[in-house]
C-alpha cells in the first residue's frame, strides 16, 4: 500500500500541454477512478505515475518518496493495459512469472508467488494452459495476475476491461472490487464505463483537457456536479440542459422562465442571486422527470422516439425549444411517440442550475417551489 501525491504535475509533448498542473492526493488503499473524454490525458497521467513517461514539471511521490529519477521497476507500481499482450508461446504460469524471472527471483519463490496470485484470481486450474486456450475473461485475469505477482504497492489499470463482452465485464468488475478488498492495495483505474466508475471508485477524478474538473465520491459527483461539464459527463443517459431566463430576482428567490414550462422559482444565496446573469441553464437528470404527479412545474414536450430497455424506457424530445430532453419512465406502459405534446412533471428539488459560464449555482433545496 502507498499513498500517491501529485503536486502541480504538468506534461507537454513538444509545445502541446496535455496535462496542466494536476494536484492529487491518493490515500493508502484508496480506489481512484479517472474518467474524462478521449484525449483528456488519463493514460498520460497513469504513465507518468508508473514512470513510463517523464514529468515535464511538478512533483510526484509514492509512499512518501519522491519519484524523480526512480526507474519504473523500482516504484512498486504495476500497470495493466487495455491491450495486455500475453506471450502466446508461454503457459499461464510462465506468463505470470515472467517479470519475476527477469528480476532473478529464485525459482521456489517465483512458483510460490505465481501460485498465490493464481489462487486469488481463480486461475489455479489453468496454470498449464497457453493464452489461446483461455477465454477473454481468463486472459484478462492472467494479465492482472502478472501485476499481482510483483506484489506492488500500487496498481494502475488503463481500461483493462474494454475488450470484454458485457457479461464478462460485469463479472470482472465484481472480481476487481473483491481483489481490491483482499489486497488492500492503492488502485488507480481508467475507464469510459459509467457503471464501473460509479461502482468501483472510492473517489472519481473527472478530467477535461489535462485539468481536473472535480474530485469526489461517486455520489458527490453525481448529486453535486461542480459545473455543467461534469454534470453532462457523469450520468447515462445524460442530464438534460434547458435554457432558462431569469425573469425576477426578489431577495434570494429567483424566478425562471423556460420555454414550454410553467414558471418556477429557485432559492439561491443572496450575493449570487444579485450577480446572476439573465441567462442560466437548468439541468434535469432523466430520473427527475415525472410522467405522473410530482410537485414541480410542468413541461410540455413532444416525444419523438422511445427506447424501451425492458424495465425502464427513455423518452426523447430532442427538439424541445428549451433544449433536448431525455426522460426516464419506469412504468410498464411507456408513452408512445406522438406529434401531440405531453405534460411532464419535474422533481423540482432535484434540479441543477448553472451560470452562463457553466459553474453550478448552489440551490437551497429544501425551499425549492413552484411559483
Ligand atoms: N507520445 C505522444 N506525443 C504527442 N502527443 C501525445 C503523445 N501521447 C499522447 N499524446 C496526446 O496527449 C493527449 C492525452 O492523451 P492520453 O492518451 O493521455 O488521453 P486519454 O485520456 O488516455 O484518451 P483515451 O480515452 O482516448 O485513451 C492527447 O491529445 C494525445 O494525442
Ligand atoms: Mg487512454
Amino acid at each position: 500500500m502507498a499513498a500517491i501525491e501529485l503536486k502541480n504535475v504538468a506534461k507537454s509533448f513538444g509545445n502541446v500541454a496535455v496535462i496542466q498542473g494536476v494536484d492529487l492526493s491518493v490515500e493508502h488503499g484508496e480506489f481512484i477512478v479517472f474518467v474524462g473524454p478521449s484525449g483528456c490525458g488519463k493514460s498520460t497521467l497513469l504513465r507518468m505515475i508508473c514512470g513510463l513517461e517523464p514529468i515535464t514539471s511538478g512533483a510526484l511521490s509514492i509512499g512518501g518518496k519522491p519519484m524523480q529519477g526512480v526507474a519504473p521497476a523500482k516504484r512498486g507500481v504495476a500497470m495493466v493495459f487495455q491491450n495486455y499482450a500475453l506471450y502466446p508461446h508461454m503457459t499461464v504460469a510462465e506468463n505470470m512469472g515472467f517479470s519475476l524471472l527477469m528480476e532473478r527471483v529464485p525459482r521456489k519463490e517465483r512458483e510460490a508467488r505465481v501460485k498465490r496470485a493464481a489462487e486469488t484470481l481463480q486461475l489455479g486450474e489453468l496454470l498449464g494452459r497457453r493464452p489461446k486456450e483461455l477465454s477473454g475473461g481468463q486472459r484478462q485475469r492472467v494479465a492482472i495476475g502478472r501485476a499481482i505477482v510483483r506484489d506492488p504497492q500500487v496498481f494502475l489499470f488503463d481500461e483493462p476491461l474494454s475488450n470484454l463482452d458485457a457479461e464478462l465485464r460485469v463479472q470482472m468488475r465484481l472480481e476487481l472490487a473483491k481483489l481490491h478488498r483482499k489486497l488492500g492495495a492503492t488502485m488507480i483505474y481508467v475507464t469510459h464505463d459509467q457503471t464501473e466508475a460509479m461502482t468501483l471508485a472510492d473517489r472519481i477524478v473527472v478530467l477535461r483537457s489535462g485539468v481536473i474538473e472535480q474530485i469526489g465520491t461517486p455520489l458527490e459527483i453525481y448529486a453535486a456536479p461542480r459545473n455543467r461539464f461534469v454534470a453532462g459527463f457523469m450520468g447515462s443517459p445524460k442530464m438534460s440542459f434547458l435554457a432558462a431566463k431569469v425573469v425576477r430576482t426578489s431577495g434570494r428567490e429567483v424566478t425562471l422562465a423556460v420555454e414550454g414550462m410553467s414558471p418556477a422559482t429557485v432559492d439561491i444565496e443572496l450575493r449570487k442571486a444579485e450577480r446572476l446573469a439573465d441567462q442560466v441553464t437548468l439541468g434535469i437528470r432523466p430520473e427527475h422527470f415525472r410522467m405522473k404527479g410530482g410537485q414541480g412545474p410542468r413541461l410540455q414536450a413532444r416525444i419523438d422516439f422511445v427506447e424501451r430497455l425492458g424495465g425502464d424506457s427513455y423518452l426523447h424530445a430532442p427538439d424541445h425549444p428549451a433544449g433536448g430532453l431525455i426522460i426516464r419512465q419506469s412504468d410498464a406502459v411507456p408513452v408512445k411517440p406522438d406529434a401531440m405534446p405531453v405534460t411532464i412533471g419535474v422533481d423540482w428539488p432535484e434540479v441543477h442550475l448553472f451560470a452562463a459560464g457553466g459553474q453550478a449555482i448552489e440551490l437551497k433545496r429544501e425551499s425549492l417551489s413552484e411559483s
